[in-house]
């Protein structure tokens, strides 16, 4: 078994026009490419590719699929043999194919050691009430006990084997697979945090699945955190997600700090929306976790070195999983602070004008690459222009990346239209040769067809779709839909086209696809699903509200029948 969210990340990190192209000559036709199907006899190419959406589709003989169904079907291989080819070329390690039994068992038990960590956080928890040092660490560090609560932190006491009271069975394995107990060369077994101040971490569903335990004063390491287990990897998960996110959802905006206490303290300031990365840099999941639950990112880094190295990281990072519409921005903080230390010393206001002031992705990006070089030089420029062009050439979002592009050759005192070639790698251009028929309306299409299109053409907009189809009857295609938008919203499915595709693929949704895929090479890059989605999912009200006008006046003969609240349907309404 490979996991679901490996194969969505995958898809993510290939380029489908790569695969394709080894084994298939490709021409440009407009933004997608095209070749003589390698899957029947043709003598005009009617195969064609979709870098943006990552997938192929022969308008002669049906053949489709993602890069993973091209491996297989062309070159024959099996799933997992297609898999690890790719993973191979992006340079991916493939986690174990097979479970062993001890994994099966690992997986099955994870559901039991979200229960021991959740036992040992009520420990911890109590633990807190009865220490004075403690309570005391905390209150100095400026903490309420509100804010302790909201967060749930504990302390786990002195000693070697306080959780032996805790579970009955101290020698359980289930305590060493849950981090929180540790074996020994010699088999003996200790509690792995003694005397620190607790900060549970909490997956997106609520669940503890791990800790940061914190030493009173000075000590090393000065954070010890819980190692990864099944239930928690620390590439995937952010510091105080769960409890932000009312606050994320009012303020359409994530804060991404360092620290625990920088969350806690911004919290206790009423900066709700801050999360922290545990102690890792800022990696892929994480931003696509991020982006799906808003549209402003905002990365606030100490002012020191390793700040401005972190802060880099996740610009390059940024640039591979942004969207076109959210906006990703920098912020620096004085050299000496963090958010915590800044917080408490100049106040909410203050941090949120910073917040206000936030430098955006571009901005820092070409400051940064110009502070590198000389570039009153032209061999600076030089310099500057690859290194641009290398980091440009990331950006998967299609407008972020042209207007990026424009902007280093411009910043280079280039004409936009002088840029290297290479520039229109992933976006080539569509001035050449279109051969396909202009962009147009998704005619003829019913709401749920238009719905569902737009949903596969832009899966960002999964919110609307959901919307929608909560509005219509659960027939057709509707469930299809609200299935696909749920996976998207609860993290099960990247938000990308070809996980989605892939989703279909294996779900015995190929046909559909099929038809979506020639749409949508009909209807080309710059068609506008958002607007088509609004249309669709407006409509969807008015006949909803129509609906209910009808059942309202239902027997009523005249205006003197109607209930009251027929009437004021009526009015909210507008006419019938
Ligand atoms: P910092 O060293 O910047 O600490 O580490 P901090 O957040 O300011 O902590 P306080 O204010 O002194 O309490 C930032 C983050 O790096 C990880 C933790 O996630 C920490 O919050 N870290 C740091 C560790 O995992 N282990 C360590 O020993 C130190
Ligand atoms: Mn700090």
């Amino acid at each position: 078994m490979i996991p679901q969210s490996f194969i969505q990340d995958l898809l993510g990190r290939v380029d489908i026009v790569d695969v394709i192209e080894a084994a298939v000559p490709l021409k440009r036709a407009g933004s997608n490419l095209v070749a003589c199907c390698p899957f029947h006899n043709e003598k005009s190419p009617s195969f064609t590719v979709s870098p943006t959406k990552q997938f192929y589709h022969c308008f002669g003989c049906g053949a489709h699929g993602t890069a993973i169904s091209f491996l297989m079907e062309h070159h024959g291989m099996g799933f997992i043999d297609a898999v690890r080819e790719l993973a191979t070329r992006v340079g991916m390690a493939v986690p174990e194919m097979e479970r062993s039994e001890a994994q099966e068992a690992a997986a099955r038990a994870a559901p039991a050691l979200t229960e021991l960590l959740a036992k040992a956080a009520k420990f911890y928890k109590d633990q807190l009430k009865r220490s004075e040092a403690a309570v005391n660490y905390l209150k100095n560090r400026g903490l309420t006990g509100e804010i302790a609560a909201r967060f749930g932190l504990g302390y786990a006491p002195e000693g070697w084997q306080n959780l032996a009271a805790v579970f009955g069975d101290y020698n359980s394995p289930q305590l060493v697979e849950a981090g929180l107990v540790i074996a020994n060369d010699e088999g003996r077994r200790y509690d792995r945090f003694r005397d620190r101040i607790m900060f549970p971490i909490v997956n997106q569903r609520g669940d503890i699945i791990g800790f940061g335990g914190r030493v009173l004063g000075a000590g090393e390491p000065k954070y010890l955190n819980s190692p990864e287990t099944p239930v928690f990897e620390k590439g995937r998960e952010l510091y105080g997600l769960f409890q932000a996110r009312q606050a994320i959802r009012k303020e359409n905006r994530i804060i991404v700090v360092e620290g625990y206490m920088d969350v806690v303290a911004l919290a206790q300031h009423g900066v709700g929306n801050a999360v922290a990365t545990l102690g890792t840099a800022t990696t892929p999941t994480h931003l696509q976790k991020l982006l799906r639950q808003t549209d402003r990112i905002t990365f606030c880094f100490d002012g020191d070195a390793a700040g401005r190295r972190a802060a880099w990281r996740a610009l390059e990072v940024s640039l591979e999983s942004m969207v076109d519409g959210k906006q990703v921005q920098f912020l620096f903080l004085p050299e000496k602070d963090d958010p915590d230390s800044f917080v408490r010393a100049q106040g909410a206001e203050a941090f949120g004008r910073l917040v206000a002031e936030a430098e955006p992705l571009s901005h820092f990006m070409l400051r940064e690459l110009q502070s590198r070089v000389d570039m009153e030089t032209p061999e600076g420029k030089a310099a500057f222009l690859k290194e641009g062009e290398a980091l440009t050439a990331k950006i998967t979002a299609r407008n972020l990346g042209r207007t990026m592009r424009d902007a280093v050759a411009r910043a280079a005192g280039m004409a936009p239209a002088a840029a290297p070639a290479q520039y229109e790698r992933n976006w080539r251009s569509r001035q050449e040769a279109p051969q396909r028929p202009s962009p147009r309306r998704a005619a003829g299409a019913s709401l749920e067809q238009v719905v569902l299109l737009a949903l596969v053409g832009r899966p960002e907009l999964y919110a609307s779709a959901a919307h929608g189809a909560d509005l219509a009857p659960q027939t057709g295609l509707w469930p299809t839909i609200r299935t696909i938008a749920s996976l998207l919203e609860a993290g099960e499915l990247a938000v990308g086209s070809a996980a989605i595709f892939q989703y279909m693929e294996d779900n015995s949704l190929g046909e559909l696809a099929a038809n979506l895929q020639r749409w949508l090479l009909d209807l080309g890059d710059d068609h506008d699903f958002a607007a088509e989605m609004q249309g669709a999912v407006a409509r969807l009200e008015e006949q909803q509200r129509r609906a209910r006008w009808q059942e309202a006046a239902r027997g009523a003969k005249s205006v003197g029948d109607l209930s009251e609240e027929a009437r004021e349907l009526i009015a909210g309404a507008g006419r019938p």
